[in-house]
């Protein structure tokens, strides 16, 4: 493990910060890192814009040790950082791709635009938020050149319903290669469904509870496959991951019991 200081903290919307850390990671886009902090938890957080010099870790408050995170991680404070891990999303040979973004699952999008983008591949990016204040990183996709479309569940700004929705305008034009996602699980299985629809080949992000982080503790095996996230994911082929049993129904809490994917007590019903 490396512990690193933090550079510098973005507010980047409600409950969700920015922490730059100066260091060159080298991660492809889609891996993630098991980020450490003293006294508190190990957890597994994506990777937003890396440069030479510099790595970005956006984290959502979603849980006891990242609202730790942001109360207690300020500038010069350290960080533990195991990584990168995981199998990143693949590009070669796409030449038109969307990405489709949810909420704090947008991160890894980032790092994604910002290698397709650096390749000359035309990325088109729909971002999806509660409201305005939720859209995550729109002024910085248009920075590196992507098409940008929006959509929020109010509509104070875009399209008024889901991303889903400018996901299909999108295919319909028959001109995509390929549909990257990460955002929440209920949006990714619809986003893979789309492309299975239009038969289109789609990449999507998973996140579980992790130890290990690289394949050995089995905390991480999802039903149905098998396939452990840290090290066969967390990015799968949209077709694989239709296949997992709890895609988009459920995951497990730190003692593999089974608990909704908002982190409550299972719906009894599924
Ligand atoms: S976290 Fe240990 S096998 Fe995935």
């Amino acid at each position: 493990m490396l512990v690193f200081k933090i550079k510098k903290v973005i507010d980047e919307a409600p409950d969700v910060k920015s922490y730059v850390i100066e260091h060159k990671l080298n991660a492809k886009p889609g891996q993630f890192v098991m980020v450490w902090m003293p006294g508190v938890d190990e957890v597994p957080m994506s990777i937003g814009l890396q440069t030479d010099t510099e790595f970005t870790l956006s984290i959502a408050k979603a849980g006891d040790c990242t609202a730790l995170m942001h109360e207690k991680l300020s500038v010069g404070d350290k960080i533990g950082i195991r990584g990168p891990f995981g199998k990143p999303f693949t590009f070669e040979g796409k030449k038109n791709i969307v990405l489709v973004g949810g909420g704090c699952g947008t991160p890894p999008m980032l790092n994604l635009a910002q290698v397709a983008t650096a390749k000359g591949i035309k990325t088109t990016v729909l971002l999806g938020g509660r409201t305005s204040e939720h859209l995550l990183f729109e002024k910085t996709f248009k920075e590196l050149g992507c098409e940008i479309k929006v959509a929020t569940d109010d509509g104070s700004k875009g399209h008024k319903g889901y991303v889903t929705d400018l996901l299909k305008k999108e295919l319909e034009k028959g001109e995509v290669d390929c549909v990257y996602t990460c955002g929440p699980e209920l949006m990714m299985v619809t986003v893979a469904r789309l492309a299975q629809d239009f038969n289109i080949p789609s990449q999507v992000s998973l996140e579980r509870f992790m130890k290990c982080g690289f394949g050995i503790c089995g905390q991480c095996c999802i039903d149905g496959t098998g396939l452990r996230v840290c090290k066969d994911g967390p990015v799968f082929d949209g077709e694989i991951a239709l296949k997992h049993q709890e895609f988009g129904k459920y995951k497990r809490d730190s003692a593999g019991l089974m608990i909704g994917l908002d982190g409550c007590a299972l719906d009894k019903n599924l």
